[in-house]
């Protein structure tokens, strides 16, 4: 099986990195369980030697996310352990009195490793919303060295344009990063932008089965690729050859599954637009959303998550309480509908006030949209919103 040089995405996440394995033809790259290669001679192996440095199966997951992230292009990929060990071994670019300027309303893992670890490591961090270009550019330092940006943020939404912080970025010497998690490459290739590195939760959408943590790393610049090929091997925070292997299976139905979390991600968003005990809804996808023209034209497409405002804790305790059919749980992008209360969950090791600030108020609500049917989830909120 050969891939033409201009097949089209969801062929990509089919094929791209995987060949039948040579020794049996199987279709399915084998989960190669194992921790040495045994050598032919002194000095001649056959390209792998231990497994924390090569392992076929990562190396098939990590070619296929490369491939999809970039349409195709040229592009490394590297697995993690999880979504955070990603984050953490693209930090490792930086070095000592380095600053980072970072969307405001980040996942707040990355909040944490940021504020309570990385700093310990004399790296600096200024938070700032930016889906505001001026006081993205505003809070460049002599000393930045990264944009670190989540587009669309967790949870409310706001869209960042990765255009426009691809060239403040290259205009101001520092690279591009961009959380990809919410979106998927599916929905948008951060890459085609001009972004430099783009981090995934593989947990998420591209493994979409809610059973897997992991983490992924694409890159295109030559010294970065090196640098964190250097450094998966020297921090050893590898994604381990089952989990590489779940996430293979997962990004083959990656293009089929987000077209369903699209459409319902959309129809739920409407639904709950239209309801009076709902204060406030945030999706993209939705015309009266503040950036919606932007996210039509950088995203193919605008997700499966949405968050609305009940107007009160006990609002949202009632909601969370009486759903049957959502499932009350943290995480998103599997195929079962998740609900959650980004205030006491998700978002609980972020100060009050700055909450606030970023409108994660009591009341507010998250669903990731999964691929039930869309009247079921929708008799479910109804009868949960009618004890509101
Ligand atoms: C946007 C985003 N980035 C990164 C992470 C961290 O990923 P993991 O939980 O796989 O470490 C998460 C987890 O929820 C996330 O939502």
């Amino acid at each position: 099986m050969k891939l033409t040089k201009n097949a089209r995405f969801s062929t990509l996440c089919l094929h791209a990195g995987q060949e039948p394995d040579p020794s049996t033809g199987a279709i399915i790259t084998p989960i190669y369980q194992t921790s040495t290669y045994v050598q032919d001679a002194l000095g001649k192996h056959k390209g792998y030697e231990y497994a924390r440095t090569q392992n076929p199966t990562r190396e098939a997951l990590e070619r296929n996310i490369a491939a999809i992230e970039s349409g195709g292009g040229d592009a490394a990929g590297f697995a993690f352990a999880s979504g955070m060990a990603a984050i953490g071994a693209v930090m490792t670019l930086l070095k000592a009195g380095d600053h980072v300027v970072v969307s405001d309303n980040t996942y707040g893992g990355t909040f944490r490793l940021f504020d309570k670890v990385l700093t310990k490591s004399s790296l600096s961090f200024s938070y700032v919303d930016t889906a505001d270009l001026e006081a993205t550019e505003r809070a460049f330092t002599p000393a930045t060295k990264m944009l670190f940006v989540e587009t669309p943020t967790n949870p409310i939404m706001r869209i960042t344009d990765l255009a426009a912080a691809a060239a403040l970025a290259k205009r101001r010497h520092a690279r591009l990063v961009v959380d990809n998690t919410f979106a998927s490459p599916c929905l948008q290739r951060p890459l085609e932008f001009g972004a430099d590195l783009v981090v995934h939760s593989t947990t998420k959408y591209l493994n979409g089965h809610s059973d897997s943590i992991g983490g992924v790393v694409v890159a295109v610049g030559k010294d970065d690729i090196e640098w964190l090929r250097f450094v998966q091997n020297a921090e050893g925070a590898i994604l381990s050859p089952f989990d590489s292997w779940l996430v293979l299976r997962g990004t083959k139905t990656l293009a089929l599954r987000m077209a369903q979390h699209n459409a319902s991600g959309l129809a739920l968003a409407q639904f709950l637009d239209g309801h009076p005990k709902v204060k406030q809804v945030y999706y993209p996808g939705l015309p009266s959303h503040p950036q919606y023209a932007l996210a039509a034209k950088q995203m193919r497409g605008f997700g499966g998550m949405l968050a609305f405002d009940l107007g009160s804790l006990e609002g949202a305790r009632r909601l969370l309480n009486a759903v049957r059919l959502h499932s009350l749980a943290e995480s998103l992008g599997g195929v079962e509908t998740l609900i959650s209360h980004p205030a006491t969950m998700t978002h609980a090791s972020v100060p009050a006030d700055r909450r606030q600030a970023l409108g994660i108020t009591d009341g507010l609500v998250r669903i990731s949209a999964g691929l039930e049917d869309i009247d079921d989830l929708k008799d479910d909120l109804t009868q949960a919103l009618d004890l509101v």
